[in-house]
């Protein structure tokens, strides 16, 4: 047997040897033991299936900044914080201390040069190029038509098919595929069309579900663990490459061809390639870039928004009250929906009405944040807030989730779903700092596209709400799961019935 061999048998020996022990050993507080040579991987380990959770009683029972020590010489050990100062500060008073950094990048390999892995120049160009295309005159037209488009052609045609058939589907996946179309549409040009009632089987569709999984193990397992996993093809690894070659196979083809862009069409992949051009890098080089460029977009734009839906329709089945403030807010600000035999189309003003909507949503985002954590390195050492001292290139990982369930932040209410918390005094949107509620960001890297992302959900949340009873399937259980996005683990599974309105 090979030295390498020996030592993972003898490793998984005694990480299982201290995982039993500390199950057999009753002890009062949740924080981890650190063990010589193993440091907390044990802990770790045994919470692995409730990676959020554990973070988040970790961070509770240690005034909102913990100090993970992984095993000796892994390289393992990291400051995890849900501390809104220690936000504040990384994210932006000493923004230029905490770039992206080289270890988020390994991790994020699948992403090459696009906005989520850049730093510094190539960021700024994505950043530049994005925000241009969106501040475009067009751009909110475009959006509100292509949206309601896809709810009209596509989501309510399942809707009523699935509730005259009374049959139980996953919610999730609806809005995944929404989403995954709408986002095509505008960076790619091009709708896939996998909200269609026969529910076909888009590869690149589903390959996100899997490489969002793989992308959180690999901030768990030592890197020299996930390296070896790739390198022979195994477990969530193997699953992360063939979710590349889905990616690859679907962009490639979509990506224009040689000729110059003399116009320009209103999408974001010809908004890059025009910018891209400017720079005068050569023909292979722009085809990759434009394929980071479009797969961190099309990342951006599914799984958060579609995160946020789901766990916004879980909130609203589960308390009833909320759900009808929703449908008599709707009936109120937007009069009729219906227009004839057709729903009617609102559009982002009017979108704007949706006060206790709006805050049903930010509760969603609160308490199911869909980016659940962030990962950050500084460049020189720092001393937090909190008075942690971080050195240079350690891992600072920054836990939303955990936020949005501090008693320190929110108050005793914390864990309730209160769409009132969103609306101020005199009836109007009431504003967080982004260091208290960071579900879009803090700072610089703020996401683009919040707005956006606003008005979609409203739209499709006022539409269903408004025109459907939504049921849970009874025994059917709703859970996070573990992946950097924030997902239902077994989706959401629902029967609807149509109301009559
Ligand atoms: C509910 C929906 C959304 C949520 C919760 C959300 C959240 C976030 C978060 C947490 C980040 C920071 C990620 C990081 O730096 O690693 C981010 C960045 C970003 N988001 Fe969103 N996002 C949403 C929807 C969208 C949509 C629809 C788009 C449109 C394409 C979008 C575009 C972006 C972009 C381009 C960035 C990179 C910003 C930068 O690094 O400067 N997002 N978003």
């Amino acid at each position: 047997m090979a030295i390498f061999e020996i030592f993972l048998l003898l490793t998984f020996v005694t990480i299982s040897f201290c995982v039993m022990l500390s199950k057999t050993w009753k002890r009062s507080s949740s924080l981890p033991t650190n063990w010589p040579l193993l440091g907390m991987l044990p802990g770790l380990a045994q919470n692995s299936r409730r990676i959020h959770a554990f973070a988040t009683e970790l961070l509770s029972e240690s005034n909102g900044t913990f100090e993970f020590k992984g095993p000796w010489f892994c390289n393992m050990d990291m400051l995890i914080t849900s501390d809104p100062a220690n936000i504040h500060h990384i994210f932006s008073k000493n923004f230029s201390n905490y770039p992206k950094g080289p270890e988020f990048r390994k991790i994020f390999e699948i992403l090459g040069d696009g906005i989520f892995n850049a730093d510094f120049e190539l960021w700024e160009f994505h950043r530049r190029t994005t925000l241009s295309f969106m501040n475009h005159e067009k751009f909110y037209t475009l959006l509100e038509s292509s949206v309601w488009e896809k709810v009209e052609t596509g989501l309510i045609p399942i809707l009523d098919y699935f509730s005259e058939q009374r049959i139980d589907f996953d919610l999730q996946d609806i809005f995944q595929r929404l989403t995954f179309d709408s986002i095509c549409k505008m960076v790619l040009d091009y709708d896939p069309g996998s909200l269609s009632t026969d529910l076909p089987y888009v590869p690149c569709e589903k390959a996100f579900n899997d490489a969002i999984e793989a992308l959180l193990h690999r901030h768990i397992l030592p890197e020299s663990i996930w390296k070896l996993q790739k390198w022979l093809g195994i477990g969530k690894e193997r699953k992360l490459t063939d979710a590349w070659k889905a990616f690859d196979k679907f962009i490639y083809p979509c990506i224009p061809s040689k000729e110059k862009t003399n116009d320009f069409n209103f999408n974001l992949l010809k908004a890059f390639k025009k910018a891209y051009e400017e720079k005068n890098g050569s023909l292979e080089e722009q085809r990759n870039f434009l394929r980071d460029t479009s797969l961190s977009l099309m990342f951006a734009g599914r799984d958060t928004t579609s995160t946020c839906l789901t766990w916004l329709f879980w909130l609203i089945a589960t308390n009833p009250v909320e759900e009808s403030k929703i449908r008599e807010e709707i009936e109120t600000e937007l009069k009729l929906m219906k227009n004839g035999n057709k729903w009617r189309f609102f559009n982002v003003q009017e979108s704007r009405k949706l006060i206790y909507l709006h805050g049903a949503l930010s509760e969603s985002l609160r308490l199911f944040p869909p980016v659940a954590l962030e990962h950050k390195a500084p460049i020189l050492p720092d001393v937090l807030p909190s008075g942690n001292h971080i050195q240079e290139n350690s891992k600072v990982i920054i836990s939303f989730y955990s936020m949005g369930r501090m008693e320190s932040i929110w108050g005793k209410d914390c864990l309730e779903f209160k769409p009132e918390r969103w609306i101020s005094a005199r009836g109007r949107t009431k504003h967080e700092p982004s260091y208290k509620f960071p579900a879009f960001n803090a700072g610089p890297r703020t996401c683009l596209g919040k707005e956006m992302a606003f008005i979609q959900m409203k739209m499709v949340a006022a539409t269903i709400i408004y025109n459907y009873d939504i049921q849970l399937v009874k025994g059917h259980s709703v859970s996070p799961r573990d992946s950097i996005i924030l997902q239902a683990k077994d989706g959401l599974k629902v029967k609807l019935c149509k109301r009559n309105v």
